[in-house]
């Protein structure tokens, strides 16, 4: 049992695809009430045009994104573009809001600044502590360590959603010392919603049906320092990674193939184990029986990552599969997972575990 602990949100950027889903997520959890919620161009109009699905909020009119409409609140999430929050964030700070802060962009996420001018060129807002509660450390097959670090903060940086499924299917062999960090190879298929909800001519559906598009292709993609950054957290010296994310005719999901070079002399049958034993007593995270793939239509709706890992023999080479909703287990749920540590409630607490379909 828990002590009831009710606790107010703010949302900023609730008119956006993040934004919906932290709602979504919220609704749901018994102790969450739902305070402010508000938007950029869309401020001053109701919830309900932009989210009809949130039906139980579909009155309630989106207030334009200030600090004096997200203070006074228990936890305010910022779902904004990144660049946007580290300056939000500063100004509750300076106004001396004592909320907890859950930044669903990238703000906060890096620890290098020179990795943060690199991919988002612009000045470096500070790092978080970092909202994946299954992150590794060197030596560890438990993320005690994390969960430690999340555990009583007032500052959540949630991971990207490709980093969340790259780092859950390859940190296991990292920290075991089973692969090899420095040749790395990720190609992911991406849900549409990844992109958020702005209008842009490659997201039309007459672009997208019946069609597969690759983006950010050949290094520049700004969740690959993310990714470095955790695979070395892992335990990794150096990392390097060759990730290639693809456009697929869903809204939702990310199926990411991740492979690796095995370390040469390493016996297949640790490899299942070094997974097994991560994995184990995870809540969310789940190693799926051997020959069972993951697929993104068993994690829709669900804070879930599924996981499988094969050695392929004749290419010396790990391969890992991991598939997550990135709304769920890639933004919202993750965020809401961090925040019940953040605030001393059960990790699950409210969290779906079971997806939604066909
Ligand atoms: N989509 C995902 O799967 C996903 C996963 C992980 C992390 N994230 C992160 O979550 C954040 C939001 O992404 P999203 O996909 O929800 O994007 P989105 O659908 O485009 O929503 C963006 C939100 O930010 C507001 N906004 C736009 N420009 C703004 C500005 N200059 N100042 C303040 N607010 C502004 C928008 O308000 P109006 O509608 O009123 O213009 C909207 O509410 C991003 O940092 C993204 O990287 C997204």
């Amino acid at each position: 049992m828990f002590m009831h602990m009710t606790f107010s949100v703010a949302i900023a950027g609730a008119s956006g695809y993040a934004g919906g889903e932290m709602l979504r997520v919220l609704l749901a959890h018994p102790e969450a009430s739902i305070g402010a919620l508000t938007a950029h161009s869309n401020a001053g109009t109701p919830l309900g045009a932009h989210q009809p699905h949130l039906r139980s909020l579909a009155g309630r009119v989106l207030a334009a994104t200030s600090t004096e409409n997200l203070a006074g609140h228990d936890v305010v999430v910022l779902a904004l573009p990144h660049g946007a929050s580290g300056a939000i964030a500063a100004e509750l700070a300076s106004r001396g809001d004592d909320a907890i802060v859950v930044d669903l962009g990238a703000d906060h996420r890096l620890v290098d600044p020179a990795a943060w001018e690199q991919f988002y060129g612009s000045e470096h807002a500070g790092t978080w502590p970092y909202g994946l509660p299954e992150l590794l450390h060197p030596g560890e097959r438990t993320a005690a360590a994390q969960r430690a670090a999340l555990a009583d903060t007032r500052r959540i940086a949630v991971p990207g959603c490709n980093v969340t499924a790259v780092t859950l299917g390859l940190q296991p062999g990292v920290a075991a010392g089973l692969i090899e960090p420095q040749d790395l190879v990720a190609v992911l298929a991406n849900g549409y919603s990844g992109a958020g909800r702005s209008l842009k001519t490659h997201l039309l559906a007459s672009e997208a049906l019946g069609s597969v598009q690759p983006y950010a292709v050949g290094g520049t993609h700004r969740h690959i320092p993310e990714i470095a950054q955790n695979l070395r957290s892992a335990g990794a010296d150096a990392v390097s990674i060759s990730f290639t994310p693809t456009l697929v005719p869903m809204a939702r999901g990310i199926l990411a193939t991740a492979t690796a070079r095995l370390v040469p002399g390493t016996d297949p049958a640790s490899v299942r184990a070094a997974w097994e034993q991560t994995y184990a007593d995870e809540p969310f995270v789940h190693l799926l029986p051997e020959g069972q793939w993951p697929t993104t239509a068993s994690t829709l709706g669900a804070n879930t990552a599924l996981v499988q890992v094969a050695v392929d023999e004749a290419a010396g080479r790990v391969v890992t599969v991991t598939a997550i909703d990135n709304l769920v287990k890639g933004t919202a749920g993750g965020a809401l997972q961090s925040l019940n540590l953040a605030l001393g409630l059960p990790e699950t607490l409210g969290l779906p575990l079971d997806g939604v379909a066909p």
